[in-house]
């Protein structure tokens, strides 16, 4: 395990999940008219999730002696639903990419592989998810998930 590595690519994964908490968060605030009743639960819930994915690792990072950022990535604004449903794709796609190389940090170190293996299968999901609401597929992945070549 490349300790200072993981740390490094663990941070780089809360500023993304930070990042979310605020993007989803002031997507379901600005939501208009029929947009607002079906998509408000679905980024609040995304919101929620990147709250509890930023307080997972960030215990991570003290366990392994680091300091947690508490800077996010920047938000992309927008009150159009279907660049708020690319953005989550893009962000989605990023963090399987962080949470991939954070992953190659921990080789050898059983524990954080099994997290971080299943945090890639949680934001895999994620990733398809909101995919398959613009009525697409990643062909090029598969069941292997977002391919970190493609992470933007
Ligand atoms: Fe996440």
């Amino acid at each position: 395990m490349d300790k200072a590595r993981l740390i490094d690519k663990l941070n780089e994964a809360i500023a993304l999940e930070l990042c979310g908490v605020l993007q989803y968060n002031q997507y379901a605030q600005v939501l208009l008219g029929q947009d607002r009743k079906i998509w408000k639960s679905v980024f609040t819930d995304s919101s929620d999730e990147s709250l509890g994915h930023a307080r997972l690792f960030a215990e991570r990072v003290v366990a392994l002696g680091g300091h947690p950022t508490c800077e996010p990535t920047a938000v992309k604004q927008t009150t159009d639903v279907k660049e708020m449903l690319r953005n989550a794709v893009d962000h989605e796609k990023r963090a399987v990419a962080v949470y991939k190389e954070a992953l190659d940090a921990a080789e050898g170190n059983v524990a954080y592989c099994n997290i971080l293996e299943d945090q890639i299968d949680e934001e895999t999901r994620d990733y398809e998810e909101f995919l398959l609401y613009l009525g697409e597929v990643d062909k090029a992945s598969g069941a292997g998930g977002a391919s970190a070549s493609k992470a933007g």
